[in-house]
This record gives C-alpha cells, sequence and structure tokens, in this order.
C-alpha cells in the first residue's frame, strides 16, 4: 500500500439515514452544502445561502413525513448528503417509485466513494420501503454525477431542454430512473411486464 493509499484507508466513511441532526452536524452540513454549492452547485441552490438558512433548510426537511435525509460521513462529520422522496399518499399510482435528490459531497470530501455508498443506501431503503423504481434528474453540466449514476445502472431515457437557469444560461437537464430488485415479495421483472 502506498502511502497516500494508507492515508485513505484511514480515513472513517459512513452514511446513514437521520431523523434528527444535532447542533454540530448542522454546522458541518452547512458547511457542506455551502462548499458544494460554491464549487459547483447541483443542489438547486445557484448561491451560497449562509449558515442560518441552510441550518433552516435542513431542520425543515427533517418535518416533512414523505422526505429520509441520509447523512455521508467522514471521519465523523456531517460533508454531504441525499434526500429519498417518496410519493405523496394521494398518488396511489406511482407509490411503486420514488425520487433521490439534493445529492451532494463537499469538494474537501470527495473521491473516497462516499457518494456510491450514500445513493446505495439510499436504493436499499428505498426497496425496503417497497418502492420499485427509482427516479433522479441531474443537470447535464456535472458529468461526474453523470458518470457516477451511469455507472450504477442509472438509464438516461429523457433530455430536459429548459431544466434549469444557472446565472443567466438555461442548461439542459438529464432524467434517469433504475428499477430495484425487492427484498421479499414479487420480482423487479413482473412489475414490468404488469405494466399497463
Ligand atoms: C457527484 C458527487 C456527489 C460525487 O461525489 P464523490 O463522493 O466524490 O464520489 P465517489 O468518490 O463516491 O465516486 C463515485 C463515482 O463518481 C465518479 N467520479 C468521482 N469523481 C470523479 C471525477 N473526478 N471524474 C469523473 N468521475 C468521477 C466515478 O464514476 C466514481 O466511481 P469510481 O471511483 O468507482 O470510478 C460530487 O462530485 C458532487 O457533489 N458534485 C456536485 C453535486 C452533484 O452533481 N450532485 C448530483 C446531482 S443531484
Amino acid at each position: 500500500m502506498n502511502g497516500s493509499a494508507a492515508l485513505q484507508a484511514a480515513r472513517e466513511l459512513a452514511v446513514e439515514r437521520v431523523e434528527r441532526l444535532s447542533e454540530a452536524d448542522l454546522a458541518d452540513l452547512a458547511e457542506a452544502t455551502d462548499a458544494a454549492i460554491i464549487e459547483s452547485g447541483g443542489f438547486g441552490w445557484v448561491e451560497p445561502q449562509g449558515r442560518g438558512a441552510l441550518e433552516r433548510h435542513f431542520r425543515g426537511v427533517l418535518l416533512v413525513p414523505e422526505r429520509e435525509l441520509f447523512v455521508a460521513r467522514l471521519d465523523g462529520h456531517a460533508v454531504g448528503s441525499a434526500l429519498l422522496v417518496r410519493p405523496p399518499r394521494n398518488n396511489e399510482a406511482q407509490a411503486f417509485a420514488a425520487t433521490l435528490t439534493h445529492a451532494y459531497i463537499a469538494p474537501y470530501a470527495r473521491g473516497f466513494g462516499l457518494a456510491r455508498m450514500l445513493v446505495a443506501k439510499v436504493e436499499e431503503r428505498a426497496a425496503a420501503l417497497g418502492h420499485r423504481v427509482i427516479n433522479l434528474d441531474v443537470r447535464e453540466t456535472q458529468a461526474t454525477a453523470i458518470a457516477l449514476f451511469e455507472s450504477l445502472g442509472y438509464q438516461h431515457w429523457g433530455t430536459h431542454p429548459f431544466y434549469a437557469r444557472v446565472r443567466g444560461q438555461t442548461v439542459a437537464g438529464r432524467f434517469y430512473m433504475k428499477t430495484l430488485e425487492p427484498g421479499r415479495g414479487r420480482s423487479t421483472g413482473a412489475l414490468i411486464d404488469g405494466a399497463a
């Protein structure tokens, strides 16, 4: 093992679903989020929001029943997050599908495999909740995220030409889906064969 590999192996990587956040977690997440926004966005925000607004944002996310927050940690510190958004109760026809959104890792914590772990954890949870499809969309300028999602088996099914406006420029968005293997019950194949 070379020096940098040894250094990397010594880092502690973790991803967890959270239902509450400590003050320290909120401060770390706000810092990570603003760092990601400043570097390239991908979170929806274009401009950094500041600690107060981001802490309020994450507190609010925890209150929404259809939203589940996943936090990535490097050496115990929150350095990124993602949301699993479940369909509302009245959307019975699309109850099988969930959305992965707002995924990012702070620039100072990239390259350790945390995003891969984050997506895997969200997929595992979605499957355990009975969802059979996961949807996501990403600006076409987010090349790293596109490489990540495509390597994880996400299928690009369409492009929206007017997806986002970033600093006066219109940016297209790529839409992806992936079928999930259920932990138990019918196979994903049955879901597809049975589609009306
Ligand atoms: C996309 C992002 C989440 C990746 O985070 P990360 O923790 O560095 O990613 P990982 O270390 O888990 O790498 C996962 C895969 O991403 C791709 N990837 C990571 N860094 C890359 C780079 N510099 N160039 C190309 N591909 C890269 C690779 O496919 C990599 O897999 P591999 O290591 O097996 O080759 C991060 O770059 C980010 O937050 N970007 C801005 C926000 C964004 O685009 N969010 C997604 C849309 S909502």
